[in-house]
């Protein structure tokens, strides 16, 4: 067996001693699907494909796939599934773009809602001038939202540091990134969203109407229903940016200068960091499409046998540069202890769809499609010192096989009342140790990786860090309700009420199917 497969299969076995039977549906059930009125159809061979994740570390094979042709077709299939009842084992997964790290977006034995194929549906913006949004259906990748409202002049406030993901999927987790601190994470700047619940109704949503079923489903890990749209927050697009690294040698100066800037005012428009153990030529990873003007600067930021921090910043612009050259030097007039600073001037475009340019270049060379045991988690300000101390150069001897991100954002700007789990203070920080594993064994394996992720996760429980993880990949629901601590009560009672025969997103373990006691 492959050892990327052990973990998965570990968890099927999980799934049986827990006295869930996985059954392939029979003949009859998958017929009746067959016979649904559909603008769409299913298709019931060559679902292989449904079994594939970006994580690449587990498959589970669907019986079938809806290629949906219309929010109705959806309705349609999740109202059938729940007419069958608790004793029919189908469940159902919205699969995004499958880009979950752990099978989140597989159902064994149930059927894909491929959402992309929603995609038809159009994305229209509204612009009345002085709150515009988009309204984009659930299976958009953003990079499209983004095309889409550009010619508007528009664009979403808050983002993913990647985006060839979709709108229903990055909403159903949180969506973090450089923004955050200002905007707050992508589930806060939605206004609407159009949702197929569990028992198969289409609902409109929004803090005025059915607001529980709209809070349950941001950041809800697709347990209550399927986002079919979402209405998001736009504000006047920036044509260029000026994008900077700052480096650091210390982590203290490195934090306070990012926690300066996250407070400051007119502050940057992206302030995130990473973290570079013992790496030769950093810029030669996946974040590549950044170009330093200065090859002397830039030889500084390899890091042989040292850990260092690099701050990353954005700050929007027009056509005249000479715009914010002020501002920036007044900002970093607050910082301390730079190494050193590089910059370059790209569209807003291309720095968004950063990541996309270094895909391009990994896929070329076959280290896209690898197994990413990743790593992510919400750190508390208070205990991010002690966390470093023991994580960075000790736990961590390099960074060579992906980048470490770690950077703070203000918990005033994450809604309490969404499903999204985080850290009990004021200042926390994303903490992301993206790797990549493309050996089979040995350092660059995912038993190298997993052994250190777990020694993180296990400091983290015995020093008290206070820690949650974010794409949280756990497997039992005694560590989901761990990680939902006061919350998992009312998390429980949305369930109940949105998706009773929890047939919705089986991937993320959470609520086996037929485990529930009946509240019909
Ligand atoms: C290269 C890369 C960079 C990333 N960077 C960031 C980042 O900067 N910040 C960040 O927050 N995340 C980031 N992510 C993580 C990303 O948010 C997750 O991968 C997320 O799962 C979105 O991917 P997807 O749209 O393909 O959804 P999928 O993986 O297909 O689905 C995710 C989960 O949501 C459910 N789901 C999917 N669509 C819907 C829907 N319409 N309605 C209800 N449930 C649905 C699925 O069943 C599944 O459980 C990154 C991922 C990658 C691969
Ligand atoms: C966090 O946000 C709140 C509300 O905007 C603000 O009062 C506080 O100063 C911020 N804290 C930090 C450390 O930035
Ligand atoms: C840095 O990495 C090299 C090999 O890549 C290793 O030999 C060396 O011990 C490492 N240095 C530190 C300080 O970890």
């Amino acid at each position: 067996m492959k050892p990327s497969l052990v973990h998965c299969f570990k968890l099927l076995l999980l799934l049986a001693l827990g006295g869930v039977t996985m059954h392939v549906p029979d003949a009859d059930v998958l017929s009746s699907l067959g016979a649904l009125r559909l603008d769409g159809h299913f298709s019931f061979h060559d679902v292989s494909a449904m079994a594939r994740d970006f994580g690449n570390r587990c498959s589970l094979l669907p019986a079938a796939v809806l290629h949906s042709g219309s929010v109705s077709d959806i309705a349609a299939t999740v109202k059938h599934v729940f007419l069958m009842g608790e004793r029919s084992p189908l469940t159902i997964a919205a699969r995004g773009h499958g880009h979950s790290l752990m099978g989140q977006s597989q159902a064994a034995g149930g059927i894909i809602v491929k959402m992309e194929s929603l995609q038809g549906e159009r994305t229209k913006v509204h612009d009345d001038g002085t709150s515009p949004f988009v309204d984009a259906p659930g299976g958009e990748l953003w990079i499209n939202v983004l095309r889409e409202t550009l010619k508007y002049g528009l664009a979403p406030k808050s983002w993913t540091d990647y985006l060839h993901l979709t709108v229903g999927g990055t909403l159903s987790n949180a969506g973090v990134s450089g923004q955050a601190f200002r905007h707050g994470p992508q589930v806060s700047n939605v206004h609407q969203l159009e949702i197929v619940t569990g028992r198969g109704d289409v609902l409109t949503c929004s803090p005025e109407e059915n607001s529980d079923l709209f809070y349950a489903a941001l950041g809800g890990l697709g347990q209550f229903g399927i986002i079919t749209r979402a209405k998001i927050a736009l504000e006047p697009a920036p044509k260029m940016v000026r994008w900077i690294r700052v480096l650091y040698s210390d982590f203290a100066s490195f934090t306070e200068d990012q926690e300066k800037l996250i407070m400051a005012e007119n502050t940057f428009d992206y302030i995130e960091g990473f973290v570079i153990i013992n790496r030769t030529g950093i810029l030669n990873n996946w974040r590549t499409s950044f170009k330093p003007q200065d090859p002397v600067q830039a030889s500084h930021f390899q890091s042989d046998g040292r850990v260092l921090y690099c701050l990353e910043l954005t700050m929007n612009f027009n056509t005249d540069e000479a715009d914010i050259m002020e501002q920036v030097s007044q900002l970093f007039s607050l910082c301390i202890k730079i190494l050193t600073c590089d910059l370059t001037d790209v569209t807003y475009v291309e720095f968004l769809d950063r990541v996309h340019t270094s895909e391009v270049k990994l896929r070329a060379q076959g280290l896209w499609e690898v197994p990413h045991p990743w790593l992510n988690l919400l750190v508390p300000r208070s205990t991010i010192h002690k966390f470093a101390k023991e994580v960075f150069g000790k736990i961590l001897k390099d960074s060579n096989n992906g980048p470490i991100l770690l950077y703070p954002v203000n918990r005033s700007k994450w809604d309490k009342r969404t499903s999204v789990v985080i850290p009990d203070e004021e200042i926390f920080y994303l903490v992301g140790f993206l790797s990549s594993a493309p050996a089979l064994s040995g350092h660059g394996s995912v038993e190298h990786a997993m052994n250190l992720n777990n020694q993180i996760v296990e400091f983290c429980e015995e020093a008290d860090i206070g820690m949650k993880q974010y794409l949280a990949p756990y497997t039992t629901q005694q560590q989901w309700k761990a990680h939902f601590g006061a919350r998992w009560e009312t998390f429980e009672r949305r369930k109940h009420t949105y998706d009773p025969l929890a047939i919705l997103a089986p991937g993320q373990r959470i609520f086996p199917k037929a485990s529930l006691p009946l509240s019909l």
